[in-house]
């Protein structure tokens, strides 16, 4: 079957820092809090008027300049947070890459959204479908998170994460593994914004405003994360036929410190393996993974040849993970306030 490799990685994240001091200026928590429960120190979030489409538009652009192209056969943005809630967020993008004519559509896997939406990017290439598709991973969460809800304002952030990927074979670096998706519908309510949607607007009631912002039960999420993303990697390991002892780095989302802790304690991975920058960016959903690969890149944690075991978690619930031998390539990443080379701190 027709592999898609990798070839390309950008990212884009906006300008503007929110420290955990800024927060507990208006909410009633800390920094110390923040961290130790969550390993996060800063994030951040667009300014007024930025939009998922402009983060997800700017890494695109990168990633198709990390790839050395101008044109692929097929957009796929996935996104928790749409410019809106119709039409989808992808022929936009790609109109404003200049690929107006091309497939393009959206994926919404809330957390997990960056590997459904690789899986939707493999499954056009191995379809002969799309030879070349761009894969971008893009949130702007502070428009979703209650202001006053400390349980998720401090947790989550914005910014874009993106993958160009063309048709290959099995055994190139940059080839994606099998990917092991799985999800649970019966706990759609641990992670969701209960209103704006149809079965809100069908009830003939009216919403009240903060029905209209993201919702999360933090503790009972938690330990299905941890279960979640181990489970499915250790299937995606076998899957590949591999076993841990082949795997160089784990990447997993960036959902907080301390679940990516309790997994790789569960799968066995050495702390120095993991991969993170929760610490500056926060958890970024579905770009969570994109914008991990890139700046890991940029700073050299990453290097080709290096087996990766990529794994996610989010609502829905939704899980997923797979394997990659990761390409030689170079990240290209936007980052106004703080240029890449300065990404390793
Ligand atoms: N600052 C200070 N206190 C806070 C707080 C904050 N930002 N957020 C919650 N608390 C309080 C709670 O109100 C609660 O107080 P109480 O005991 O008086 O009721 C206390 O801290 C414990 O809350 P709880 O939610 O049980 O804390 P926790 O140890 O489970 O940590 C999370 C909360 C959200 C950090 C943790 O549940 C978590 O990491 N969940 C997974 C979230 C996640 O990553 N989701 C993304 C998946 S993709």
């Amino acid at each position: 079957m027709t592999a898609a490799v990798v070839t390309g990685v950008g990212a884009s994240l906006p300008q503007r820092v929110v420290t955990n001091e800024e927060l507990a200026g208006y909410l009633d928590t800390s920094d110390e809090w923040i961290r130790s429960r969550t390993g996060i120190g800063t994030r951040r979030w667009v300014d007024t008027g930025v939009s998922t489409g402009d983060l997800a538009t700017q890494a695109g652009e990168l990633a198709l300049r990390s790839a050395g192209v101008d044109r692929v056969d097929a957009v796929v943005v996935a996104t928790t947070t749409p410019d809106r809630l119709c039409p989808a967020t992808a022929p936009e993008v790609a109109t404003r890459l200049g690929l107006t004519g091309i497939s393009a559509h959206d994926v919404n896997a809330v957390c997990t959204g960056f590997l459904y939406g690789l899986a939707s990017a493999v499954g056009l290439i191995a379809a002969g479908n799309a030879s070349s598709v761009l894969m971008i991973g893009a949130e702007t969460f502070s428009t979703i998170i209650d202001p006053k809800d400390r349980g998720t304002a401090v947790i989550f952030a914005d910014g874009a994460g993106a993958l160009v990927l063309r048709a290959g074979s099995a055994d190139e670096p940059g080839a994606v593994g099998p990917l092991v998706l799985g999800s649970d519908g019966s706990l759609a309510d641990l992670i969701q914004i209960p209103a704006g949607g149809s079965r809100q607007r069908s009830s003939g009631e009216e919403a009240a405003p903060e029905d209209y912002y993201f919702r999360m039960r933090g503790r009972e999420v938690y330990r299905h994360a941890v279960e979640r993303m181990a489970g499915s990697a250790q299937e995606a390991l076998l899957r590949a036929g591999l076993t841990m002892s082949d795997v160089d780095k784990f990447v997993p989302h960036q959902a907080n410190a301390r679940i990516s802790v309790a997994v790789g304690e569960r799968l066995g991975i050495r702390p120095e393996q993991t991969v993170s920058n929760v610490e500056r960016v926060g958890n970024t959903a579905a770009a969570s993974i994109g914008l991990l690969l890139a700046e890991a890149t940029a700073t050299g944690e990453l290097r080709g040849g290096q087996r990766l075991l990529l794994t996610a978690f989010g609502g829905g619930l939704t899980w997923g993970a797979t394997t990659m031998v990761w390409p030689d390539v170079t990240a290209h990443i936007s980052s106004p306030a703080r240029p890449a080379v300065a990404l390793a701190g």
